[in-house]
């Protein structure tokens, strides 16, 4: 039986995060704050787990917590929280089992806390000294009052403290019994425990640590999990495309997203422009989202007549929505006329433009009087696309 036990406390109603659930219950992917928090801590040394969930939500937390634990669910149970934090670990005290001689409290709210910390903590704990992790501070402090700024404070005395924090069980219990006769709340159980006459002391924490208070701090434990989560398609990828159309059409020739005047127009379900229809090809390929007879076809009658900008607007809609960016298309039109190379860098602008910036190239060539386009019947196009997964990876340094 282990002699640790550890206090997942998750009874807040998460107000400064504002979401319609209770923070624990918030998800960050499709795993919530709390199963991420339990994963961590079911990662770490066996250890009893005691669960503090808010009052009439412990069936949600018992589900997360069997989840979590796998066989070691015999070591897990779910308690009701009270009003306040402090509150909510006296109820986690209650349920120690009699063998217990180390206790981590730890917040609920540090989610993504690595499994080694937490082994770190209750290592670090002595028979009389408490143990908590802490980081650096990083930004300047001052003290302030009101507008005005009193002193600037020294910051290479200060850290900010984190979860798991350890204490001998003993010495825990008795501070929290001296804690509630005094009807004294503390803002962590370090501080609860010093003020009942007890040393404290802190190992390095960790960036992982920090606690989702925040919506932004939601965004921040999103961004660290996603690169895991997308290692599955984390390269970059090429996709190709081609289109042919014959002349024909009524009107002016439109290709590459340029009206060519006095040019003979192609025929087509929309202007005809192939050039634009094989670089979305090239694109929806590359992300593996089908074709442009899927997305743009007879059945999408809105896009008859359009002109190539409006499909390569809509395809960079469908793959940002996908999680793609486009890393750049590379284009080549064989034709005897017109003349590309006259506008090619206009063509490629106005391309680039629809796509958002990404880098387009032309090339053009006439076949040698071979084949369709060299009898002069149409223009055949290919092109190649590179797209590259959209996930951002900006961090804040923010820890509370
Ligand atoms: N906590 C708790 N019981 C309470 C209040 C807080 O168990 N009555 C827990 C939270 O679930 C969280 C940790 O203490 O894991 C740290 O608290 P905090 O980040 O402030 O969470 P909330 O109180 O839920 O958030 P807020 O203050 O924004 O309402
Ligand atoms: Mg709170």
């Amino acid at each position: 039986m282990p002699t640790t036990a550890i206090i997942v406390v998750a009874a807040g109603s998460g107000t400064r995060l504002g979401g319609s659930a209770p923070k624990a219950f918030v998800g960050i992917d499709e795993r919530s704050v709390l199963r991420h928090a339990l994963d961590g801590v079911f990662a770490a040394a066996p250890a009893q787990v005691i669960v503090v969930a808010p009052a009439g939500h412990e069936g949600d937390a018992e589900t997360e917590l069997r989840a979590a634990a796998g066989e070691r669910a015999d070591l897990g149970r779910v308690v009701a929280g009270g009003q306040t934090r402090q509150q909510s670990v006296r109820a986690g005290l209650r349920a120690l089992w009699g063998d217990i001689t180390t206790v981590l409290v730890h917040d609920a709210a540090r989610a993504l806390t690595p499994p080694s910390q937490i082994d770190a903590v209750a290592a670090a704990v002595s028979s009389g000294t408490g143990v908590i992790p802490a980081v650096p501070v990083v930004n300047t402090l001052k003290r302030v009052d009101g507008a005005d700024i009193v002193e600037a404070v020294d910051r290479s005395e200060l850290v900010a403290a984190q979860t798991p924090q350890g204490f001998p069980r003993d010495l825990l219990e008795r501070a929290y019994a001296a804690a509630q006769n005094a009807g004294v709340e503390y803002t962590d159980d370090a501080a609860l425990f010093a003020a009942a006459g007890h040393a404290v002391q802190h190992i390095p924490g960790s960036s992982r640590a920090f606690k989702i208070t925040a919506p932004a701090d939601l965004d921040r434990a999103r961004q660290i999990i996603a690169p895991a989560r997308d290692h599955d398609r984390a390269a970059a990828r090429v996709g190709v495309g081609t289109d042919v159309h014959g002349y024909g059409g009524d009107g002016a020739l439109w290709l590459a997203g340029l009206e060519w005047p006095g040019e003979p127009a192609l025929s087509g379900h929309s202007d005809g422009d192939a050039v634009a229809h094989a670089v979305v090809d090239a694109l929806l390929g590359a992300a593996g989202l089908g074709d442009i007879g899927e997305h743009f076809g007879t059945s999408h009658p809105e896009y008859a007549g359009a002109h190539g900008d409006v499909f390569l607007a809509r395809t960079r809609e469908i793959l940002a929505a996908a999680g793609f960016a486009i890393g750049n298309v590379s284009v080549q039109i064989q034709a005897n006329r017109p003349r590309v190379n006259v506008r090619r860098v206009e063509a490629q602008a106005v391309l680039s433009a629809a796509l958002g910036g990404a880098p387009v190239s032309i090339t053009a060539t006439t076949t040698d009087g071979l084949g369709f386009p060299g009898r002069g019947e149409g223009v055949a196009v290919t092109a190649v696309a590179l797209v590259l997964p959209s996930s951002s990876t900006g961090q804040s340094t923010l820890e509370q």
